[in-house]
């Protein structure tokens, strides 16, 4: 994401009251984070938050969690979603790459949304669908790993499907064009905004491991 600078971006973020400053001190304590045991969602790679703002609007019975790693787009959503009262919703400010010091098993559901496609394969490894993610995310799951993904990028969505099954994961359900669909309830991210505008197809996937 191209990203403009946010002046006070330190300050918006040390002062909101969903962010989760120190992280990696609720490693299996996240239920008492939010007081109650509903599941815990989590999106990485937020971006300006849209997706997760709806989602805790619109289901109180789930815990969720966005993450994201520069601190001007965090900051962007934050002015967004600091003008609600929401006691399901939390924010963290990291690199998802240390997302194994701040969870054990305790983690329902991923989404990747629209997640950087780092095109050169000698960047793969970068891709939040890559191996190297995928491992870190096998300890981070509570019960059974769930991912859902969507992207308009077809050769992201290609290698994620490829990398998703030499992990074990098996599809429950795809579509290659989400918003011609008969998928309901869909809450759109910014980006999906953005490229459904241009009549981009919109790829889908939910994935899961049967343990
Ligand atoms: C292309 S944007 C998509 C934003 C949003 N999910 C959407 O669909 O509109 C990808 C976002 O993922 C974030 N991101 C990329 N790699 C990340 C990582 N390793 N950890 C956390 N966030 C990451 C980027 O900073 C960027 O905000």
């Amino acid at each position: 994401m191209r990203q403009r600078n946010v002046k006070n971006k330190k300050e918006i973020i040390n002062n909101s009251r969903y962010i989760i400053l120190n992280p990696s001190e609720y490693k299996n304590k996240w239920q008492s984070v939010f007081n109650n045991n509903q599941p815990i969602y989590i999106e990485i790679g937020m971006g300006k938050g849209d997706f997760i703002l709806e989602n805790a609007i619109r289901y109180p019975n789930i815990n969720f969690i966005g993450i994201e790693k520069f601190d001007s787009i965090m900051a962007l959503a934050i002015k967004k979603i600091d003008n609600y009262e929401l006691s399901n919703l939390r924010l963290i400010r990291m690199d998802a790459l240390d997302i194994e010091n701040v969870f054990s098993k305790e983690i329902d559901k991923i989404y990747l949304n629209f997640s950087d496609p780092w095109p050169k394969d000698r960047h793969a490894k970068r891709r939040l669908s890559s191996p190297i993610f995928l491992k870190k995310y096998d300890n981070i799951f509570k019960n059974i790993p769930l991912i859902e993904m969507k992207t308009d990028n077809r050769k992201l969505f290609e290698y994620s499907l490829i990398s998703f099954n030499n992990n074990g994961y098996i599809i429950d359900d795809i579509s290659l064009d989400l918003h011609k669909s008969n998928y309901e309830n869909n809450i759109m991210t910014e980006y999906e905004r953005k490229f459904s505008s241009l009549n981009n197809p919109i790829y889908y996937v939910k994935v899961e491991k049967n343990n």
